[in-house]
């Protein structure tokens, strides 16, 4: 058996307003940063102009790409490190959701490593530490801010290539729980079942032990309870605050643990569909979870222990049951769609995508149930219809 890991390199700042603080932490880094955002309204929003404004009160030059689509491409993140490139820029500061976060991650590996991105793909294969990133949320879902992940499309296939590795950890991650207050309530759905999902998926993964548990338990309960509230009033502070706990503490579990087959199959629907990850995550956690009872029932339990169901006294399978039922109950509630038809996939599309999730080995072997072919078809169909 392979020993325990806990990895976590990232200096963490956490708290209302933190952003401001910005500028008593990046004096080490360069005096040229490279601002990497998306492309669409976070690029113009306020925190952009305040980041800029403490930047350059800190007599650093700012040079900002804000050209990061939804699920970046490889084409995008090498403009990104030619703009780099040109400007000068000794340091790269990324702010937004998943998306900016990831492309910016590749962007300061890339600027330290020549080669091929799509090479890069799966664990360890980026030779030297990335340039020093700082990464600033301001979804409260993918926890990208403290992992060794990043997600870029590209290759053969045009799939979601997963990189992983120890060179790609931002050296900061500040996380504001303000800078999520503005998200309209169907990207706060999506991107906290993403985080809700990364704590359930880090809970039961083969690679979990205590450490990383105890973050999985503390995220699935923060998540649980508080992603209704934060959907229906953007303004309540409290659950605003949860919900990047969650996404944070997430993170730092799954960045250790482990994902499983949700993950696996919400990369293929996104390479395949263009289905938002957290919408694909939110349709098939419920099933995934009924699917991975027989392996793990009494970690499930003390999931919906940890999520406050009323489970005592109910053997192990049935407490699984029970937190996979209140997981779907969650999602119908939500602004975001409950099953794959309703989110346009056909099912005629199903064996496709199972075939193409079934190619990720990666995440299919933290997953605790040991999978065939058949099982993520049938996992998708029991996710497509109402
Ligand atoms: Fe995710």
């Amino acid at each position: 058996m392979a020993a325990n890991t806990y990895r976590f390199p990232v200096q963490v700042i956490f708290g209302e307003g933190c952003l401001e603080e910005t500028g008593a932490f990046v004096g080490n880094f360069g005096k040229h940063a490279l601002l990497v955002t998306g492309s669409g309204p976070t690029s113009k929003c306020a925190a952009v102009e305040v980041l800029q404004g403490i930047l350059t009160g800190e007599g650093i030059t700012v040079s900002h790409f804000a050209g990061i689509e939804a699920d970046p491409s490889v084409e995008t993140v090498e403009k990104g490190v030619a703009f780099a490139g040109e400007n000068g820029c000794d340091f790269v500061i990324a702010l937004g959701g998943g998306s900016p976060l990831d492309a910016a991650k590749v962007i300061a590996a890339r600027l330290n490593n020549e080669g091929d991105i799509v090479s890069w793909e799966g664990l360890g294969r980026i030779p030297r530490r990335s340039k020093p990133l700082i990464c600033i949320p301001t979804t409260s879902g993918t926890g990208s801010e403290v992992t060794w992940v990043a997600v870029i499309t590209g290759g053969k296939r045009r799939q979601k290539m997963s990189i992983v590795s120890q060179n790609l950890y931002p050296v900061l991650a500040i996380i504001d729980p303000e800078l999520t207050y503005s998200m309209p309530p169907e990207l706060t759905a999506a991107t906290g079942m993403d985080a809700l999902t990364h704590a359930v998926e880090s809970c039961v993964a083969r690679r979990a032990w205590e450490p990383t548990r105890s973050l999985s338990l503390k995220a699935a309960q923060l998540a649980y309870t508080n992603l209704e509230k934060a959907c229906a009033d953007g303004s309540d502070g409290e659950a605003r605050h949860n919900m990047s706990m969650a996404s944070f503490l997430a993170g730092m579990a799954f960045t250790s643990a482990g994902l499983g087959l949700a993950h696996a199959l919400a990369h293929a629907l996104g390479s395949h569909s263009g289905l938002a990850h957290g919408k694909a995550n939110a349709i098939l956690l419920p099933h995934v979870m009924r699917f991975n009872i027989a392996a793990c029932p009494e970690l499930y339990r003390e999931l919906a222990v940890a999520m406050g169901l009323n489970v005592s006294g109910l053997p192990a399978p049935r407490a699984a049951e029970e937190a996979a039922r209140a997981v779907q109950e969650l999602v119908a509630v939500l602004p975001i769609p409950s099953h794959l038809e309703e989110a346009g996939i056909a099912e005629t599309s199903l064996e496709t995508l199972a075939a193409e999730a079934f190619l990720n080995t990666r995440l299919r072997s933290t997953n605790p149930r040991d999978t065939v072919l058949e099982d993520l078809v049938q996992v998708l169909r029991n996710a497509s219809g109402g």
